[in-house]
């Protein structure tokens, strides 16, 4: 694995498998009554958020505290940006100060990397989500998420039982709105198809990419895209599908003319009452969150399909901890096993 951690291609199949099944050691941390490993003691890691986050900001500082690290918030809105100073002189600013990782999130595509080469050789740059263009830690708990969903965790600590393959073969998953401008959806597509799941992507015309099967297959790998499709009609894919993977609908989309209302969004693409009840029975459903209740998924819809454990936006957020623990621990850390003198 590279010093960085910036899209899951760059990671590939191996990287990806490696880092979910490390992930199973630190969800059985998270469960410990002190969940807490010295794994990082003496090393800091920097969350440096240009665009607003609860839930990747969070995961990552509390992955961070979990591994005993030392914790730098930097926050752009009341740092000295706000005076005119470039984000090279910033993160160089905080490279100095003698950090290990920089956890980066902008609004533009590419900033962290460049951020990466700017920093010194012994810094690692971890993606917090980069405009339109790839969200790692994102994709990697949702796929972490779904392989545990569907192989749970054998009885017995991590390590003490023969690991598992990560996969999720067989799984058919669709991916359903603003294709586009989602860098989850890039995200999950890569991890998805890199553990073996087939793939629809339903979005009306307007929030796909002009070519979409050019686009995929232009940028996976050829054995990879061959198991994305595309449709614009959910209806059409409803009684197939192992997950439904919710993305935001992003409401700036109205603004620029490519959906043309909310009730017309929710009418072909939201998982109304209806579409709920023609999934398959065991059928799951994630949404990386904020989630708007009443467009990408009706509300009351929601409350019914979480009573039944078939929603999965609570579970992606607590592995996206473990996740989170996972990439520091391999990057930042010895990058050897956790052995048992190590284990509060
Ligand atoms: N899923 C996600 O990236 O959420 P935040 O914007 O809250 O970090």
């Amino acid at each position: 694995m590279s010093g960085h951690l910036l899209t899951l291609g760059e990671l590939g199949t191996e990287g990806i498998t490696e880092l979910l099944s490390l992930t199973d050691r630190f969800v059985e941390v998270g469960q410990r009554p002190i969940p807490k490993v010295p794994a990082l003691r003496g090393r800091t890691v920097a969350t440096l958020f240009f665009e607003e986050s609860t839930r990747t900001r969070l995961a990552f500082e509390t992955a961070a505290k979990r591994l005993s690290a030392d914790v730098l918030t930097f926050s752009a809105s009341s740092s000295s940006l706000a005076k005119g100073e470039s984000l090279r002189d910033t993160v160089e600013t905080i490279d100095a100060m003698g950090v290990d990782a920089m956890v980066v999130r902008h609004r533009s595509s590419g900033v962290p990397a460049q951020v990466a080469r700017w920093v010194g050789d012994g810094v690692s740059v971890l993606n917090g989500g980069d405009g339109w263009h790839a969200h790692p830690t994102q994709g990697l708990q949702d796929a972490y998420t779904l392989w545990r969903h569907f192989c749970p965790m054998p009885d017995g600590l991590p390590g003490t039982v023969a690991p598992d393959v990560p996969t999720l073969a067989g799984r058919r998953v669709a991916i359903v709105g603003d294709i586009v401008h989602s860098r989850v959806a890039r995200s999950d597509i890569e991890a998805y198809t890199a553990l073996g799941a087939s793939i629809v992507l339903v979005a009306p015309p307007t929030l796909l990419p002009v070519q979409p099967r050019e686009w995929i297959d232009g940028w996976l790998p050829p054995d990879d895209a061959k198991r994305v499709e595309i449709t614009h009609h959910f209806d059409d894919v409803l009684d197939e599908l192992d997950v439904v993977g919710l993305l935001r609908c992003q409401r700036e989309r109205m603004i620029d003319g490519l959906i043309g209302s909310i009730p017309e969004y929710v009418a072909r693409y939201g998982l109304t009452f209806e579409r709920a009840h023609r999934l398959r029975r065991r059928a799951v459903v994630t949404h990386p969150g904020p989630m708007n209740r009443g467009i990408e998924i009706a509300g009351d819809t929601a409350e019914d399909l979480a009573a039944d454990g078939r929603l999965l936006v609570t579970r992606q957020v607590t592995h996206g901890v473990a996740v989170r623990m996972a990439a520091l621990f391999r990057l930042v850390g010895s990058g050897t096993a956790l052995g048992a003198d190590e284990r509060d």
